[in-house]
């Protein structure tokens, strides 16, 4: 029995040991994750950006494992953005397969972890087959509670943003809402994280600094963390940095550093 099919028996998380318990402590509640650099792994190696891909849902699998087993709430990942539908469709074609594969394989072991699947963003715009698929699957984890695992498909932060505005207007008009109770609370409600925590921090591989439009409005406050492996070497250890530099962190959300932790 692996450890997380032990948790889930427990459907508790463990008390970590004492050398490890720091690792535990000001976890991020939401970590979003940009996979990146599946094509450059691939390229080094003389192997289609294909197999890039296939090396790469190798270590969601991984990455979600751990991330279930550390106790990290809410798990976003980047899996293809609305751009990516200007890659070559041999290339899309194939990070379908992969997502049905991976859908279809892991199901197990969301129900055994209580992992619930969510997918944000214009997944109608997926092939018929595997938006059922996803579908399917967000039905059946729906009521795991342990973990959300977001998958960001057809996702633009951008066209999110239009979206909650076109609904805040239908509701303007048919005079459910007045313009000037839109806030910023009653705004977050619209988008497709409604109900979860922003971000606390960002990872993206493969060395890029950019946000390539993910996440916008919820990354407001977002600590950012670039790792120079790509995305089919990131694994168990480099999450692990990740988290040790976040903890490290001094999040002041606009105040000064002797405010931290009190009321301003
Ligand atoms: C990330 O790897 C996976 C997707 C965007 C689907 P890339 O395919 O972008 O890899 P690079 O950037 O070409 O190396
Ligand atoms: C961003 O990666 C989207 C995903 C990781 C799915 P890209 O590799 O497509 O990003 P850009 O276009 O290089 O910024
Ligand atoms: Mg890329």
């Amino acid at each position: 029995m692996n450890t997380i099919t032990k948790l889930s028996k427990k459907n508790t998380l463990p008390t970590p040991p004492t050398s490890e318990r720091s690792r535990f402590d000001n976890l991020p509640r939401h970590l979003a994750i940009i996979m990146d650099g599946n094509g450059r792994w691939a390229k080094e190696r003389n192997l289609s950006r294909i197999e890039g891909h296939r090396a790469g849902a190798e270590s969601v699998r991984v990455i979600v494992r751990s991330c279930r087993k550390i106790g990290i709430p809410v798990l976003t990942l980047y899996a293809f953005s609305k751009e990516n539908w200007q890659r070559p469709s041999r290339e899309v074609q194939a990070l379908w397969r992969l997502l049905s594969r991976y859908l279809k394989s892991e199901l197990g072991e969301m129900m055994e972890n209580s992992i619930r699947l969510n997918a944000i963003g214009d997944i109608r715009e997926l092939p018929r087959t595997v938006y059922r698929l996803l579908a399917n699957t967000m039905e059946q984890t729906a009521a795991n509670r342990e973990m959300i695992l977001n998958l960001a498909l057809s996702y633009s932060g951008r066209s999110e943003i239009v979206k909650a505005a076109q609904k805040l207007a239908d509701t303007c008009v048919k005079r459910e809402l007045k313009p000037s109770e839109i806030d910023e609370a009653v705004f977050s409600t619209y988008l497709y994280t409604a109900d979860m925590p922003d971000p606390d921090l960002l990872i993206r591989t493969s060395g890029e600094r950019r946000i390539s439009n993910f996440l916008l409005w919820q990354m407001a406050y977002t600590e950012l963390y670039v790792s120079p492996v790509y995305w089919p070497d990131f694994r168990e250890p480099e999450l692990m940095e990740a988290l040790d530099d976040y903890q490290r962190r001094e999040r002041r959300f606009g105040k000064t550093g002797d405010q931290k932790g009190k009321e301003a």
